[in-house]
């Protein structure tokens, strides 16, 4: 299982529960990196997603307690041990997390590999993402170059497992 996530100079992830900035660039390598896979997120990052549809092209697993909670074209799962249930059906390696910081929490140490979209900028956030550099089992294995959309810097990076 992978994680997928943007995050800014201090690991933040989100703000008043949105992105802290929308990189078009960064929104297509997301696109490529998850098409025909399998994405998992939590009820409060379905909810940001355009129009609260599931992402197309994608097996949408959004995680939530709520045993009222059902969407269309998506399959809801209520626990860890639930979700783990269900991707016995699925390749682990095309399993990927995409939040939000709950959700990233307790599946970081499930994750082989991070892809870390490093945003050069701090942004106030209220949501973050463990800093993988302080965790001795982990390694930066790729940089990309700089991109830069609308004046905003960023590389996209992966971290895996030692
Ligand atoms: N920068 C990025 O790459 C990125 C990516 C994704 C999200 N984000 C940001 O992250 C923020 C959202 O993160 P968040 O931590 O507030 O919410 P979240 O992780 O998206 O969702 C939390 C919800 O998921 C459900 N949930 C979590 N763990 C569960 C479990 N073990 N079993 C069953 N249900 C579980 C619960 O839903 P119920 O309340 O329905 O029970 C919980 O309230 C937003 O600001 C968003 O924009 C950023």
């Amino acid at each position: 299982m992978k994680s997928i996530v943007a995050v800014d100079n201090n690991w933040g992830i989100g703000k008043g529960g949105g992105m802290c900035v929308s990189l078009p660039g960064d929104l297509k390598y997301f696109r490529e990196q998850t098409m025909g896979k399998i994405i998992v997120m939590g009820r409060a990052t379905f909810e940001t997603l355009p129009g609260k549809e599931p992402l197309s092209g994608r097996v949408n697993i959004v995680l939530s307690r709520n045993p009222d909670f059902q969407r269309p074209a998506c399959i809801v799962c209520r626990s860890m041990g639930g979700l783990f249930k269900v991707l016995e059906s699925y390749n682990m390696e095309d399993v990927f997390i995409i939040g939000g910081e709950a959700v990233y929490r307790q599946f970081g140490p499930y994750c082989n590999a991070h892809l870390v979209t490093k945003i050069d900028g701090a942004f106030d956030a209220d949501r973050h993402y463990e800093n993988l550099d302080e965790r001795g089992d982990l390694e930066l294995v790729w940089e990309s170059e700089v991109h830069n959309d609308g004046g905003v810097e960023y590389r996209f990076t992966e971290y895996r497992r030692k």
